[in-house]
């Protein structure tokens, strides 16, 4: 089978495309034809050995993916071969078959495509995981969205407008907070301008912002928390833009506020219940057709280099797709 083969942590230009034998698949595991893997930011860090942990040498990227079942010994999770699914792993999406454990899969509800259905999980989970779970965002509240149309951000806006609250996205350009007020937002903010603070509070009426969806990092993360209401709460999703901010500790105890830390990864293990909890919930806005997941662009296997330097350059809307079959 064709994949994408990481040998050596280095730059992704030099990473290829292999021919390779197909996964082992062990008692209890499915095979699966991916027809589509949705790219994160992560998996461009991973792949050039700049993520927090390294998957041991040689491996597939990849976590994200949509597809159809090839075999399923024993139809492990109640699968059977042929029907269409769509799935999180470690590593291992972007080629043409991957083998895992039922409980990665879900099955994907009727008319949602492969390429919608891999640009869902990571970003959708981790964006009401952080808004409902640890901020607890009620209805009414201001929410300031940064990197509004990136992948995680554009699912910040979609659900914080579900959520039922004022969603302000920031984004760098005026194509990306098109894109965020085309997703739900109900006010934008050019984040790049030397007074975006001002408009902020002209925006909250004074009030701040209540949250904070924050998968950017640096300078504006420092600036962000500035303008946070009293009892606000500023969630700390990732690092985009390089810089990890330091935050001087005066600034909580004079709003009032909380940092609060998001990590999907950890999710699984260290609170299951409340994963299901929030997977059920997005399978069933996905399935009532409530939640749209923004696909921004769709690349060919053999462009996939492409996806992972859009993001690189900060040329992303929304999320990053490989299209692998058809
Ligand atoms: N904590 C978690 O569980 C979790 C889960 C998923 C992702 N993440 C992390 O969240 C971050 C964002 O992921 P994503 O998938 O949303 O990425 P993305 O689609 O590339 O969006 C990131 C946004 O950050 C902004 N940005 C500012 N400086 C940038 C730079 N130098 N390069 C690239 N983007 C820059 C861009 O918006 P503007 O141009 O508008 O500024 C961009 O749209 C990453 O650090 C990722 O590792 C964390």
């Amino acid at each position: 089978m064709k994949a994408v083969v990481v040998a050596q942590y280095v730059p992704i230009d030099q990473i290829e495309l292999k021919q390779v034998p197909s996964p082992r698949m062990e008692a209890g595991q499915l095979r699966i034809r991916v027809e589509a893997a949705g790219i994160g930011f992560v998996d461009g860090l991973k792949i050039e050995g700049r993520y927090q942990t390294r998957d041991p040498l040689p491996f597939i990227p990849g976590t994200e993916f949509a597809g159809v079942v090839l075999e399923a010994p024993g139809a492990p999770g109640g699968y059977q071969p042929g029907m269409h699914v769509m799935g999180m792993t470690r590593s291992g999406a972007l080629a043409e078959e991957i083998v895992v454990n039922p409980d990665a899969l879900h099955p994907l509800p009727d008319g949602v495509t492969a390429e919608v259905a891999a640009s869902f999980r990571a970003n959708y989970l981790t964006a009401l995981y952080a808004l409902s779970a640890r901020a607890t965002i009620v209805a009414g509240e201001q929410l300031l969205v940064l990197g509004a149309a990136g992948g995680t951000g554009t699912a910040a806006v979609q659900i914080g407008r579900l959520l039922g609250a004022r969603v302000i996205a920031a984004a760098s350009t005026p194509e990306k907070r098109e894109f965020a007020q085309a997703h739900g937002a109900d006010a934008v903010i050019d984040y790049t301008q030397a007074g975006w603070r001002d408009t902020l509070k002209e925006l909250t009426g004074g009030h701040g912002a209540d949250v904070i969806f924050d998968p950017v990092g640096g300078e504006i993360s420092v600036q962000a928390f500035r303008s946070i209401a009293w009892h606000g709460r500023h969630l700390v999703v990732g690092f985009a833009g390089g810089a990890i901010p330091a935050l001087p500790f005066n600034l909580p105890l004079l709003k009032g506020g909380a940092l609060l830390g998001v990590d999907l990864a950890q999710i699984p293990t260290r609170e299951p219940e409340v994963q299901k909890r929030l997977m059920s919930q997005l399978m069933g806005w996905l399935a009532e057709g409530k939640l749209k997941p923004a696909v921004g662009r769709v690349f060919a296997l053999d462009d996939f280099r492409e996806a992972f330097r859009t993001m690189q350059r900060r040329g992303a809307l929304g999320k990053m797709v490989v299209r692998i079959s058809k």
